[in-house]
């Protein structure tokens, strides 16, 4: 009883200590549009479900007045609790200590919350909100950055581990929720930078705002540096216990598996969703909301490079990962982003084992000196890399365009795919007609009376030869060409097919991807 007297003396102290400016910490954070670190807590984890460690732990440092400004729990919440009923530990730093700054005891309860996470086999979820590395406990504070760094490595593929950017991160701070496997900013009150806006006027002199540098917006669709913008707090919680929803607790499990009852598998719609000019764009998101069950799509950086779509979503229960070119934008081409983009989500489902499907229409890499200079080989080697070794269940369909070396890329056959379907429409070949009729028909169509006409009867006979999905299922390379409405059955077939896949490769300490 004396026990509990104590904490609850300390805590209701530490609740009602006024901040500079006359407000509690509570009004201090909701004024800045924030809530507090236990309220997030409270939101995020199932009602009831939290259990805290290290609410006593302080600092030990007596520098800089530090020895005068004791808080209990150093500035971070740390415990466990559970997420539709599954296990999570959670760290919810609180800005309204010393600004939510990062130093030895404030680490340590971080890192012991890891291990636990690592040894127990269940997700992490880091709330952060900080000012960086506690300035008076010195190169102590850069240790326990860099000790919490050591651990997202070695928990990375393991478990899953979800940072969501709820106030300021900068400096060496960002590099924990780059390493872990998504990270979640929230709207206007969140920014991520390596340097702030002075150093950057420092030393490139260019004026820029914390926002513009570093906020929501532009980490979603300018550097991808962020996975998901939440428009508030309370956005970024639900969309955390979305996301879970779709994962395994850890490595060694499978994901999650809702029940299913048939009787919705023909989706006739898809039979007229293509339009008639194969160069007419249409959204493959409309494919994709039409396969997989109701409502069941969650896309995963859906600003950064939009030409292609990345995301979760679920087939007859079963949870998959989808990996499509959008000919809606830039024509689907493949370029270093949307390589880089669909290679590490690759690499995040062939973690957990997370079954792939990819939905393919795209009409090449993107040629251009911008494209070449800044290393499209090596990023587009990325995708090639990271699809090679994936050994979950892996199926393609082809639904228009396979040109070039995207062909190879995108899941085929060739690099280790499962299964790959093509609709009737699918076009595969080393490019399109046209330019292929140019190439390989140049002298006798520079011969001919009428160039032109030439031309256009050459590029009648190629593609009659190529575009189309025939010439690669008399090889095998397809196995099956099916109508578009047809696609969500034979998936569901395919994928139970699959459902035990077990395959290993050669053993070695890790591979070295194009990075
Ligand atoms: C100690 C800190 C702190 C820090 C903030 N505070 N950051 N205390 N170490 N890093 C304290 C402030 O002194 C203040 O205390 C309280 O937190 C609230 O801060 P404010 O400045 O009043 O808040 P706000 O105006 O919202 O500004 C937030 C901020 C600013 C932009 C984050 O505080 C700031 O620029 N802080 C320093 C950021 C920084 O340079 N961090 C080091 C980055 S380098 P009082 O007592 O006045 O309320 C780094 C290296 C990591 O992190 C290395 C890993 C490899």
């Amino acid at each position: 009883m004396k026990h509990a007297k104590k904490v609850a003396e300390l805590q209701a102290k530490q609740a009602e200590a006024l901040l500079g400016g006359g407000l509690t910490r509570q009004e201090a954070q909701h004024k800045k549009g924030k809530l507090t670190a236990r309220e997030r807590i409270d939101l995020l984890l199932d009602p009831g479900s939290f259990e805290e460690i290290g609410m006593l732990v302080m600092h030990r440092s007596r520098h800089f007045g530090l020895d005068k400004q004791q808080f209990l729990g150093d500035g971070v919440v740390t415990g466990y609790g559970s997420i539709h009923g599954r296990r999570v530990y959670v760290f919810s730093q609180d800005f309204t200590v010393l600004g939510g700054s990062l130093a030895e005891a404030h680490a340590e309860k971080i890192c012991r919350l890891m291990d636990m996470a690592l040894k127990n086999g269940a997700p992490v979820i880091g709330l952060n909100d900080s000012g960086g590395a506690r300035i008076q406990e010195g190169v102590v504070s850069l240790g326990g950055y860099a000790d919490i760094f050591y651990r997202n490595t070695k928990a990375s593929g393991v478990i899953p581990q979800i940072s969501a950017i709820m106030g300021p991160c900068a400096g060496g701070a960002v590099y924990s929720p780059a390493i872990t496997d998504f990270i979640l900013m929230v709207e206007d009150t969140s920014y991520m930078f390596v340097t702030g806006p002075n150093v950057v006027k420092t030393v490139t002199h260019e004026e820029v705002s914390s926002e513009e540098l570093g906020g929501a917006s532009t980490h979603a669709s300018k550097s991808g540096v962020t996975h998901f913008t939440c428009t508030t707090e309370t956005d970024a919680v639900r969309h955390i216990r979305r996301l879970l929803s779709y994962l395994p607790q850890n490595c060694e499990e499978k994901p999650p598996h809702l029940p299913y009852e048939s009787g919705d598998e023909s989706r006739p719609a898809l039979n007229s969703l293509l339009p008639e000019n194969p160069n007419q764009p249409y959204d493959m998101k409309e494919v994709i909301r039409e396969i997989l069950d109701a409502d069941s799509f969650m896309e995963v950086h859906k600003e950064f490079a939009e030409n292609m779509v990345v995301g979760f979503g679920r087939l007859g229960g079963r949870c998959l990962g989808v990996v499509a070119n959008q000919p809606a934008f830039l024509a689907g081409v493949l370029d270093i982003k949307s390589s880089t983009k669909a290679a590490r989500f690759v690499r995040f489902c062939d973690a957990f084992n997370i079954p792939l499907l990819v939905l393919e229409d795209v009409p090449g890499f993107l040629p251009g000196t911008d494209q070449e200079w800044n290393g499209i080989i090596t990023h587009g080697a990325k995708l090639l890399y990271a699809f090679s070794e994936a050994t979950v269940p892996r199926i393609t369909v082809i639904t228009r365009k396979a040109y070039g070396g995207a062909y190879d890329v995108m899941n085929s056959k060739h690099i280790g795919a499962d299964m790959n379907y093509a609709w009737p429409t699918a076009e595969i070949a080393v490019m399109g007609a046209k330019g292929a009729a140019e190439i390989i028909f140049r002298a006798e169509i520079a011969s001919a009376e009428d160039p032109q006409a030439k031309w256009k009867e050459k590029e009648q006979e190629y593609a009659e030869r190529f575009a189309n999905p025939y010439e690669a299922a008399a090889r095998g390379y397809i196995d099956e060409v099916i109508l578009p409405g047809q696609t969500r059955e034979k998936l569901m077939k395919a994928y139970s097919m699959l459902s035990n896949k077990v395959e290993w490769l050669p053993r070695k300490k890790h591979g070295n991807i194009p990075l």
